[in-house]
């Protein structure tokens, strides 16, 4: 699938974090959809948790400062956009409707994308499979519908081989993108927990 290399600017930083903070006022028209379970809550921050953690994991990235490195954005799906809570003003633009649906469709797809490649990558040391990998099958086989990819490459076959630069440094790109995908993840998360969104 294509990324779209994308490099860290204070300003998309201010974004993805001013996010949470964006204004939600007065509630609007019924939704037929329900909120999403507390547990689901708990995922998405373990998963952030454990991203985060990886990302500290020198063996991960040798020969590479990963804090130096641009980030990569998973650029299939519309999940900051479609997500955008209801009565929400970001960027000056008031988002008048919450399509539970679309987002999580959007969501899934993202957590589809990022499994299927951290499952692919090389982890001798397993220092993504015990983590990332299992907070993440967690959360998408918890509170996804959506079954788990299959026919993915076996992590014995993978790890006979050292990884190399390349793949250590689109490891760390695609990490960092991944981790601001799951805080935009964790808000929307939040936001269907409460129930904000029904109203
Ligand atoms: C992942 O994060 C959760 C929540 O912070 C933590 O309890 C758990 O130990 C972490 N998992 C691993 C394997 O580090
Ligand atoms: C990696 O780069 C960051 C930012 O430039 C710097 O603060 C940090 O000390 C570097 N880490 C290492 C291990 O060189």
């Amino acid at each position: 699938m294509p990324l779209v290399k994308l490099y860290f600017s204070p300003a998309l930083l201010f974004l993805v974090l001013a996010c949470p903070l964006c204004q939600v006022s007065q509630s609007l028209p019924v939704m037929s959809t329900g909120p999403m379970a507390d547990s689901c809550v708990l995922y998405a921050q373990s998963l952030l948790h454990n991203i985060t953690k990886a990302l500290t994991q020198e063996n991960l990235f040798s020969g590479i400062n990963c804090t130096k490195q641009g980030v990569k954005v998973n650029m299939e799906t519309k999940t900051a956009s479609v997500c955008a809570p209801k009565q929400s003003v970001c960027s000056g633009v008031i988002n008048s409707e919450f399509d539970q649906e679309s987002c999580l469709t959007n969501i899934e797809e993202d957590l589809h994308h990022y499994y299927k490649f951290l499952a692919a990558q090389l982890d001798p040391d397993s220092l993504l499979g015990p983590t990332v990998l299992f907070s993440l099958r967690e959360l998408m086989e918890n509170c996804f519908t959506r079954s788990l990819p299959t026919g993915l490459v076996s992590e014995e076959a993978a790890a006979d081989r050292p990884s190399t630069y390349d793949e250590r440094l689109s490891l760390c790109k695609v990490l960092k993108g991944f981790q601001v995908r799951v805080i935009t993840i964790n808000r929307v998360i939040a936001y269907m927990n409460s129930g904000e969104h029904t109203k």
